[in-house]
């Protein structure tokens, strides 16, 4: 379970990038997909499956506790076991780096009679999972770590959960999700109500799948109510592009002069596309093309040319369909002009590392005037003295996120800009490398690169 940094990257200055590509299939997605295949009866086929490592380990997890997933070709199967249908684990299940996969999962398993304990890498075992247990202890589960709240966890399901009525304290997509599974288990209705709309991917897919949903306004928030003793059919699920991952190809458009090209198939469902409202606020030449319907979720291409941008405030409300992506705006704001101003940030604290210090921190290694105040981040662009310095080494604490939005910063800073561990990206991104080089990027070795 430990974990030390083995491979450092070095992101240098890049000649346009130019050309067309496809990332790889959404990570929140890929979850759900297995994870609903599991809950239904019959044969679940998933195209585009995110082939990270944080999806993987949810393939292994539910093989762990009898359903088996194959890959078939380039077709993901999963043999569903029907709702309550999953047997205990002989092992512990190492959940690796995904805090996403492991929450779901917990919720998953929450409806059922059985013992599992969850173990995790260091990142993973920081994070907090009171917010999964509180609302699922409710329900009937049992942890037998009284009072714990992190890693390593063991809990006991039941196949009696009793039905709740939650509302979520934070906005968190992986809240609700957890509650919604454990509810499909429940006898009688299970609801949850957000005060902020979040990603609605497990709404969408429990529709796909057959189940009985329905959504209001309650309260002045969101509620989302779940039939329990659901059944689930099979279905097809076709995995579209992932926004978070597009989001830094577009950075690099955006950074490295004279690039143009055009990203593929990339999901654009509103409850995801924060990042690219305030990209047009801030003047980036960005159009999404060919808008369609695939598998329930819009997708389009997305064409965006290097631009000229300027500091925005991105307010608080807007988090929730970007909290991924303020890493790497915050590298993106270093080349705009004027002061770009992140508020409401406060869950970026628990992700994969405390993302709001990391940024700054690898801000400040690569010369880019940052601060943090309270629950906001403040980045003062460069444009208007001329350049980025780089020539920094920032710590990426396991975080994927925080080792791609720096190797993006590189590709345009005037020195590079090296991360401590490249090893991480392979949980969310393993194609990360390989497709900024097919557009043109350069990355080596520290030493290697001038
Ligand atoms: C996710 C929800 C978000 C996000 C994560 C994926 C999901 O986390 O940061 O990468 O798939 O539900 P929170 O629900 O904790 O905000």
């Amino acid at each position: 379970m430990s974990h030390q940094p083995q491979s450092p990257l070095s992101a240098g200055r890049s000649r346009a990038l130019s050309g067309r590509v496809r990332v790889p299939g959404d990570k929140s997605i890929s979850h759900r997909a297995l994870m609903f295949g599991a809950l239904a009866t019959g044969r679940t086929r998933i195209c585009g499956l995110l082939e990270g490592v944080d999806v993987l380990d949810t393939a292994k997890a539910l093989q762990a506790l009898g359903c088996p997933v194959t890959k078939i070709g380039t077709t993901w199967e999963v043999l569903g076991r029907g709702i309550g249908g999953l047997a205990e684990p002989a092992g512990d299940i190492d959940y690796g780096n995904s805090g996403t996969g492991l929450r779901l999962m917990m919720g998953l398993v929450a409806g059922h009679d059985m013992r599992v304990r969850f173990v995790g890498d260091p990142s993973l075992s920081r994070r907090p999972m009171g917010r999964i247990l509180k609302p699922l202890m409710q329900m009937g589960l049992d942890v037998s770590e009284r009072g714990r709240e992190t890693l390593p966890l063991t809990i006991r399901g039941s196949a009696d959960l009793l039905p709740i009525e939650y509302r979520t304290p934070v906005a968190s997509a992986q809240i609700k999700s957890a509650v919604l599974l454990a509810g499909l288990h429940a006898s009688g209705e299970t609801t949850v109500i957000e005060a902020q709309a979040t990603r609605d991917h497990t709404e969408r897919m429990l529709r796909h799948f057959g189940a009985e949903l329905v959504v209001s306004e309650r309260n002045g928030g969101r509620a989302i109510t779940i039939a329990g003793d659901a059944e689930l059919t099979a279905r097809d699920v076709v995995v579209p592009g992932d926004p978070s991952s597009t989001a830094f190809l577009v950075s690099a458009a955006l950074i490295v002069p004279g690039s143009e090209f055009v990203i593929e198939g990339v999901l654009v469902n509103p409850t995801r596309t924060g990042f690219y409202v305030t990209l047009k606020e801030m003047g980036a030449d960005i159009a999404f093309r060919n808008e369609r319907e695939e598998g329930g979720e819009p997708v389009a291409d997305v064409r965006v040319r290097h631009s000229r941008l300027k500091g925005v405030r991105v307010p608080p409300e807007r988090a929730p369909s970007m909290i991924d992506e303020y890493p790497v705006l915050a590298c993106l704001a270093a080349f705009a002009e004027g002061e770009t101003r992140m508020e409401g940030l406060s869950e970026l604290k628990v992700k994969e590392s405390d993302r709001l210090a990391a940024t700054a921190a690898g801000l400040a290694a690569n010369g880019v005037p940052a601060k943090v105040e309270g629950d906001a981040l403040i980045v003062d662009g460069c444009r208007a003295s001329g350049s980025v310095r780089g020539g920094g080494t920032v710590a990426t604490h396991l975080d994927h996120r925080i080792a791609m939005a720096f190797l993006t910063l590189g590709l345009g800073a005037d020195r590079p800009v090296t991360v401590d561990d490249a090893d991480t990206i392979a949980t969310s991104f393993p194609e990360f490398r390989g497709l900024m080089e097919r557009l043109g990027a350069t990355f080596a070795a520290p030493e290697v690169v001038r």
